[in-house]
Order: structure tokens, then C-alpha cells, then sequence
């Protein structure tokens, strides 16, 4: 692991106020993705916060789309292996529906059902919690279906939201806060 000098990464999320909906200030992290220091500073830094949490999944569960982004290059870092929630209608073999809450609105992912081996160890990644809808419910999927629940992962936290109220008890690791 490399050292690096601190980043300031809140200087790489841009605020777009009333998008998607009125009312709404979207935390854009597209200028942090096109930064290549930023970008690589937010992978190592959210890999070394989870080693140092001691976090050891057996997989990194990533929900779409911008679950895409950081789980993967985080179960690299891990030694974990990566398995996608998707948007419904996507995925080739038979699924898990999981129901979510959204700040602005409400929908359904769905998770390969063969995708977890019994008792494996998972940890939920996205890049932003909001309400907490869509992560408290994919953890809700992993217990019922009896995997470990070793964390969850997050580079932007809305505090004001509550979302990690909304999470089963198990370390929340997040860099930047709202
Ligand atoms: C965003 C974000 C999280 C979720 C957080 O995804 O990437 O997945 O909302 O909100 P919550 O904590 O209130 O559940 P979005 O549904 O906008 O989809 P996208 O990643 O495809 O843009
Ligand atoms: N997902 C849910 N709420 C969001 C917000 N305010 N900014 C970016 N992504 C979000």
C-alpha cells in the first residue's frame, strides 16, 4: 500500500441543487472518477479503512450503477471476489428480488440466486447513502439468505438522512460526510 498525503476529496464532489427532482442536491463524484490521484487516493483509502476495521469479505455485493465503480477495484484490494445487484430484468439466471426505498422515489434490484455460497462473508458497497433504503434492504437479503454480514462501504454519507439507522448492526465505513 502506498502512502499518500491527505486529499481533500469533498473538493472533487460536485453539488448540483434540484437534480434529479426539486428540492434535491445531487453529490456528483464524476469530477473525483476523472481525477486520476482522486480517484486512486479514494479506492486505496476506502481499502485500507476496511483492512484497518478488519473487514474480510469473501465478496464485495455492488449495487448499480454507481456500486459499479468502487466495488470492484475495493474486492480487488480485499482479495474478494465481486457479485452485482442489479436493476431488474438484467441478469441471465434466476434471482433474489430485493424492494428499496430511494431519497426521490421507489423501485427493485435483483441478485443472482446461486451467486452466494452458505455462510460466505459479504460486504455491501456503494458509493452514497442517502436514506439508507437501497443498502438496508440488500443487507436484509444477505441475512435471510444466511451469509455473513461483515460491513458495509460508502464514500459519501448524508447525514442528515439517518440512512445508518436504517442498517443492521455492523461496522459502516464512509470518507466524506454531508
Ligand atoms: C443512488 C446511490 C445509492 C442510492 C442511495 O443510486 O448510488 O445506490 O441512490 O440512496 P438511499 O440510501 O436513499 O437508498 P440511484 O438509485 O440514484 O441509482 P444509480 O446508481 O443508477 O444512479
Ligand atoms: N442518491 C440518493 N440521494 C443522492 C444525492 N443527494 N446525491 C447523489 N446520489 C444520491
Amino acid at each position: 500500500q502506498e502512502a499518500y498525503l491527505p486529499m481533500d476529496l469533498k473538493s472533487l464532489i460536485r453539488d448540483i441543487p434540484d437534480f434529479p427532482k426539486p428540492g434535491i442536491v445531487f453529490r456528483d463524484i464524476t469530477p473525483l472518477l476523472r481525477h486520476p490521484e482522486g480517484l486512486r487516493y479514494t479506492v486505496d483509502l476506502l481499502a485500507q479503512t476496511c483492512k484497518q476495521a478488519g473487514l474480510t469479505p469473501d465478496y464485495v455485493v455492488g449495487i448499480e450503477s454507481r456500486g459499479f465503480i468502487f466495488g470492484p477495484p475495493l474486492a480487488y484490494q480485499l482479495g474478494a471476489g465481486f457479485i452485482p445487484v442489479r436493476k431488474p430484468g438484467k441478469l441471465p439466471s434466476a434471482v433474489h428480488t430485493i424492494e428499496y426505498e430511494l431519497e426521490y422515489g421507489m423501485d427493485c434490484l435483483e441478485v443472482h440466486q446461486d451467486a452466494f455460497d452458505s455462510g460466505c462473508r459479504i460486504l455491501i458497497a456503494d458509493d452514497l447513502i442517502a436514506t439508507g433504503g437501497t443498502a438496508a434492504a440488500t443487507a436484509k437479503l444477505v441475512q435471510k439468505i444466511g451469509c455473513e454480514l461483515v460491513g458495509f462501504s460508502f464514500i459519501i454519507e448524508l447525514r442528515d438522512l439517518q440512512g445508518r439507522q436504517k442498517l443492521p448492526d455492523a461496522p459502516i465505513v464512509t470518507l466524506v460526510e454531508y
